[in-house]
């Protein structure tokens, strides 16, 4: 019983919050003399004796203590005397429990938050050193049009920014104060849980004791945003690693991202993208660990529900680094613009510009415009050739309103600069998606 009960070894990482919440609720307990002012101070400077002792040695870890509430209560009792007793009147563990956590995550939001803006603003810092760089852009892997790296970057930008909105949607549900819902039905006491919720910044104190003890949604928002936040860091670490193979080559990463191999002098490995694309395994799965732990629980409070705190933990440590190591990713690798320009040039990436030229220039109808450009690549292909290797002869033979203004259509520069529709990839619109950025984060004040 005493293993499989204690949650001690993790729930220690909410002291903070544990004396932060008791602090708050043993002032209002003075406040409305449910017991007195002089007990009210001795608790309190109490609370503060023990935070201290955290600080310096760390929490204690007496499994017979269970948790960290019996935890700091044990302690301010060998501190203080029996008027420790005093701080548990009107409260439970199941409201401080929900309380610390709440606080907890409120916190871990907040720093995610300030994490995801520095991957922003590095992201954005590249994008616009890149804003004109021409590589191949893809779908199904394969070449599809030439696109600008500026542009590629610009991508993920978007994905964090709605990462961050996420964040911040489970920030304005989470912040509703449990303190003095009690075990769940409320309590007799003459508690002020507008005094309590405004003392640790929540915004109100939650409706329904019922349901603030058992709600476990503010984790599991949490979670969701984690999850979905870590599978754009997979992708992105993704990219980097296929971009980093040396078939492609189209970038270097930095040293400190990197290891060597045991055995291979040459290898310079990719290992923390791997490590955050596999980071995001783990954090789906906290995800659904506690979706599954909570799907079948009645209400109110039920032990199953300390598992809560592991897969939060977990998740949020995991994508603490997954985040610091994109950001350092971003910001520090080196892109090879010649590689990638190269890479561009090759597997018929300007067809569809031909088509459009013919299209626009020729007043053909697009999808027979389409099937002439298909002969057009078949011919190249059978030769060997790019697009504009062909001779204008050779394209007349295909289609004879093709004349030599065509040639100016086929490099991968014209068709980026082509792509100038709101949110294309030409480099004008790819610096004005990287102004409308730095303005959204502050970067130029
Ligand atoms: N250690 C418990 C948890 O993390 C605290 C709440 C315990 N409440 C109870 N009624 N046993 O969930």
């Amino acid at each position: 019983m005493r293993e499989i009960n204690a949650s001690i070894p993790f729930d220690k990482a909410l002291w903070r919050e544990d004396i932060a919440a008791s602090k708050a609720h043993v002032a209002m307990l003075g406040a409305q003399q449910i017991i007195s002012s002089a007990d009210a101070t001795q608790i309190s400077d109490g609370l503060d004796a023990v935070a201290a002792e955290y600080e310096a040695n760390g929490v204690p870890e007496d499994w017979d203590l269970e948790d960290i509430h019996m935890t700091t209560e044990s302690r301010l009792a060998e501190l203080i005397g029996p008027v420790a007793g005093r701080l548990h009147t009107a409260r439970s563990r199941n409201d401080q429990v929900a309380t610390d956590f709440r606080l907890w995550v409120r916190s871990t939001v907040a720093q995610v938050d300030a994490g995801l803006e520095q991957l922003q603003q590095a992201l954005v810092t590249r994008a616009g050193e890149h804003a004109a760089i021409i590589m191949p852009g893809f779908t199904h892997l394969q070449t599809a049009q030439p696109v600008t790296l500026g542009h590629h970057l610009m991508a993920y930008y978007e994905m964090i920014r709605r990462d961050r909105s996420r964040f911040a949607d489970a920030r304005s549900r989470l912040n509703e104060s449990p303190l003095g819902c009690a075990a769940l039905a409320g309590t007799g006491f003459p508690i002020d849980r507008d005094a309590t919720a405004a003392a640790l910044g929540f915004d109100r104190p939650a409706a329904n004791s019922l349901d603030a003890v058992s709600d476990r949604d503010f984790a599991l928002d949490y979670l969701m945003a984690a999850a979905q936040c870590s599978l754009h860091l997979s992708r992105l670490a993704e990219e980097f690693i296929i971009w980093a193979s040396q078939p492609f080559g189209f970038v270097r990463l930095p040293d400190t991202l990197s290891t060597g191999s045991s055995i291979m002098p040459q290898k310079k490995n990719p290992d923390a993208a791997e490590l955050v694309r596999g980071h995001a395994g783990r954090i789906i799965g906290c995800a659904t660990a506690l979706m599954v732990t909570m799907k079948g629980l009645p209400l109110a409070y039920s032990k199953d529900m300390q598992d809560d705190k592991p897969p939060v933990f977990e998740a949020a440590g995991l994508l603490g680094l997954s985040i610091a190591a994109m950001t350092g990713m971003v910001a520090d690798s080196t892109f090879n613009a010649a590689r990638m320009r190269q890479a561009a040039e090759l597997g018929y990436a300007t067809a569809t510009d031909l088509a459009d030229w013919l299209v626009r220039e020729a007043d053909i109808p697009f999808r027979e415009a389409h099937h002439i450009t298909g002969g057009a690549v078949k011919l190249a292909e059978s030769r060997g050739v790019a697009l504009d290797a062909l001779s204008l002869e050779e394209l007349q033979a295909i289609d004879a309103r093709i004349d030599a203004r065509v040639f100016a259509a086929l490099s991968v520069d014209a068709s980026v600069a082509s792509r100038a529709s709101y949110g294309g990839t030409a480099p004008e619109q790819v610096r004005h998606q990287v102004a409308q950025a730095r303005k959204a984060l502050g970067m130029d004040l």
